[in-house]
């Protein structure tokens, strides 16, 4: 077990803690209270859960019994030691609950609240697959530092992110929350993520416990259809998509929540090869697992446990440490542990690890928010914390296609359409938190901050039928459409999968009627994944991707716009041309036919064979030249240096990425794989050599068991600007 940097004290604090307890309350410590329903309700969450899933409810139905509801918060199990854990959001309550488990309960261990704080708490931050087009560790960093210092000063000890699943699959909804396809960006951000929920100390009353989610493999359901199943050979889950979680792990996080798919037929939440074998046993992970929602249950739907008693006794077996809402620990496992059913070793295991995790965290020392704090991000938003914010969304937006009608000039009007353009609620994405909507900086007032005279139509929204006579009104005198589309936060997000990703509704008859006018036209998107944009990269002068930026969204749309900040963001998710591309992802394998013009090869009859627009592509105001690529070796690395000049007549920032293919191999690797990247800031005219460096050590594979593997053999190295248009060379690699 990796330690959590716990005193001997603290230690044996633990031990004794352990020897004193009941198998009552061992099973306490391990479940985690969702929110019961009573007054007039006389069903549990757990079963309005089943209730809206089967469709017995309708969501409306369900939101009216949440808000009016009140919530039974069992304060006899916490007396009792029933109780470890909440899904809470609410500081009041959060001491109230506290006084009750420290000073009424025998053993007086502190509850540790959870809530999911994604991407900012009360400081809307960009959604992760915006945030991770920065490729800027600091900025992934800085606005986790941010979200806890808020977080715990609403009481919040704990917070389930960040999301680490790899996506590959735009209509996966959840892809909005993830940082992309690649798992060399996704560990550079999962540790830059850890480092700032966590800081150096969790215990220091500003910062809160990660959760590395959803473990694992949760980004590759079938067809993009969320909760799906998930099938792949162990290698592709080793070398694709556990990176980021083992580097998270090395991090020091201090806990995992597993995910609700099943991996190769056993639901995770009761796997125990991932959850014993991958994560406890060989990543060492020291803290505690906590079950997705309702997951313990769902595995009788899964078909893996005949009812509830089943499910809680194989989660328990497998490593399923904490069992968020299901009640199924707290209904069944101290009896199963009574009668031997489940050995009590397993909950001294379990409970071991929860105790080490709100030990490191100081709840032992200061169980309880104090009262000066509560409010203080409540009022008017923290300077330091929307300046963050600023400068993430602003690195966040990717230049997709420019004509050369951007960047605007603030003294040309503009027509701005699109109901989204005047939209503070869709400017958060999904799970904001704190976040509110009347915060949020829309695109139309970020051009009127920026002094740009507008004139605003909105036409259409996601779904309403498109009104051209309003285009024709606002058109009329300006000089320049920008036309801001895309989707609503619930159109990404959990549960928020979509077979069709072109532009919802009628919002691509608004940009065809922009064209019609003949005056240039942008198109601004706001969306929680790729979209298939064909059509659009054909007849749309210049496509600026600006997602879901949060609070100063507006702000750093209208700094683009006009030139203010000069483009930055690279894709870190590739954009397919259609839906039928999906899945797609820049690090496939070659295969024995590789796509091309020819028949017989991999490719389709009626889609392009490749995507519109590749992993790690993002154009700027400036042009950046890439030359002189010279590769040296010595015992341990690789230096691959470049030279990159800025063409342009802006001062501009590239990211440099190197990618390394592995030609041949004892199994087929993809032909390209992200290894190392750089960012270098170039005045007009100006050339900078960089330099690249790959470890040797880093440049093998993981086979179906799990073993690495460093193989002689020739390698590819790419550098570029993106994943496709790369200058290379080959190497012969011989490996001590
Ligand atoms: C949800 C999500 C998970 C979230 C949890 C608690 O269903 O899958 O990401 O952290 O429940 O809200």
């Amino acid at each position: 077990m990796s330690k959590f940097n716990l005193s001997k004290t603290q230690e044996e604090t633990i031990n004794k803690l352990l020897a004193q307890m009941t198998i009552e309350e061992k099973v306490g410590q391990m479940h985690q209270l969702s929110p019961s329903i009573v007054g007039g309700f006389d069903v549990s969450f757990e079963e309005l859960i089943e209730m809206v899933t089967d469709g017995r409810i309708s969501n409306e139905e369900f939101g009216k019994i949440m808000a009016s509801a009140e919530r039974d918060f069992h304060e006899d199990d916490i007396r009792a030691g029933k109780v470890g854990s909440y899904l809470l959001n609410d500081p009041k309550k959060a001491n109230e609950l506290q006084r009750i488990a420290v000073e009424e309960s025998r053993l007086g261990i502190p509850l540790i609240y959870g809530f999911d704080v994604i991407h900012g708490f009360r400081t809307t931050f960009p959604i992760p697959l915006a945030e991770a087009c920065t490729w800027n560790e600091k900025v992934f960093e800085a606005s986790a530092e941010i979200a806890a210092r808020e977080a715990s000063a609403h009481g919040i000890h704990w917070t389930f992110a960040p999301m680490l699943d790899i996506a590959r699959d735009a209509r996966w909804g959840r892809i909005s929350e993830s940082a992309g396809e690649d798992p060399y960006l996704g560990s550079v951000y999962a540790r830059a993520k850890v480092r700032g929920f966590q800081g150096a100390d969790p215990s220091d009353r500003e910062h809160i416990a990660a959760t590395l989610k959803h473990f694992a493999a949760y980004g590759a359901v079938e067809s993009g259809q969320d909760y799906n199943t998930v099938s792949m050979a162990n290698s592709m889950l080793h070398n694709g998509y556990l990176p980021p979680f083992q580097a998270a792990v090395e991090e020091g996080a201090l806990t995992v929540m597993a995910a609700f798919n099943d991996y190769n037929g056993i639901p995770c939440t009761v796997n125990s090869y991932l959850l014993r074998k991958v994560l406890k046993d060989t990543y060492g992970f020291g803290g505690f697992v906590v079950s997705d929602a309702n997951a313990i249950r769902e595995c009788v739907s899964h078909g893996i446990a005949e009812d509830l008693a089943d499910a809680s006794r194989k989660a328990a077996d497998a490593g399923m440490d904490m069992d968020m809402g299901s009640g199924a620990y707290h209904g069944h496992l101290a009896q199963q542990a009574a009668d031997g059913e489940v050995s009590e070793e397993v909950l001294d295991e379990a409970v071991r690890r929860i105790l080490t995790v709100k030990m490191a965290l100081g709840l032992f020392e200061h169980p309880y928010v104090e009262e000066e704090r509560m409010a203080k991000y409540d009022g008017a938003l923290d300077a330091i914390h929307l300046g963050t914010a600023f400068d993430a969304a602003k690195r966040s937006i990717v230049l997709l296609k420019n004509d050369g009608i951007l960047p605007l000039k603030k003294t040309q009007t503009v027509a701005l359409a699109g109901a989204l353009a005047d939209d503070g609620e869709n400017c958060l994405g999904a799970w904001n938190a704190d976040g509110r909507g009347s915060d949020c900086i829309t695109v139309k007032a970020g051009l009127e901050r920026a002094g740009v005279s507008v004139t605003y139509a909105a036409c259409c929204d996601t779904e309403s039928e498109f009104r051209p006579a309003e285009l024709a009104e606002a058109a009329k005198n300006a000089d320049v459409i920008v036309a801001v589309v895309g989707e609503t936060n619930a159109m990404s997000g959990e549960a928020a999968s979509r077979a069709d990703i072109t532009l919802p509704g009628h919002q691509r008859e608004l940009l065809k009627a922009a064209l019609a006018t003949g005056k240039p036209v942008v198109a601004v998107l706001m969306n929680g994944r790729p979209l298939a944009l064909q059509w659009e990269q054909e007849h749309i002068p210049a496509i600026v991707e600006s997602w879901q930026l949060g609070i100063t969204h507006g702000d750093a749309v209208a700094a683009v716009l006009l030139g203010d900040y000069n483009p930055s963001g690279k894709l870190c998710a590739t954009f397919p041309a259609v839906t039928g591309q999906c899945p797609r992802c820049y690090n496939h394998p070659n295969t024995g036919r590789p796509g091309s013009k020819s028949k017989f090869t991999s490719r389709y009859l009626d889609a392009p064979l490749e995507p519109l627009y590749p992993f790690g592509y993002g154009l700027s105001y400036s042009e950046f030249l890439y030359s002189d690529l010279i590769i040296y070796e010595n015992a341990d690395v690789f230096q691959v240096s470049v030279t990159i000049t800025n063409t342009g007549s802006l001062t501009g920032e590239e990211t440099a990425q190197l990618y390394l293919r592995d030609v041949t191999a004892s199994i087929v690797r993809p032909v390209k794989e992200l290894k190392a990247f750089r960012k270098v800031t170039l005045a007009p005219g100006e050339a900078q050599k960089i330099t690249l460096i790959v470890k040797k050590c880093d440049m093998g594979f993981y086979n179906d068991d799990m073993e690495y593997c460093l193989e002689d053999g020739r390698f590819i190295f790419y550098v570029g600007g993106n994943s496709r248009d790369c200058l290379q060379a080959e190497r012969y690699v011989h490996f001590l």
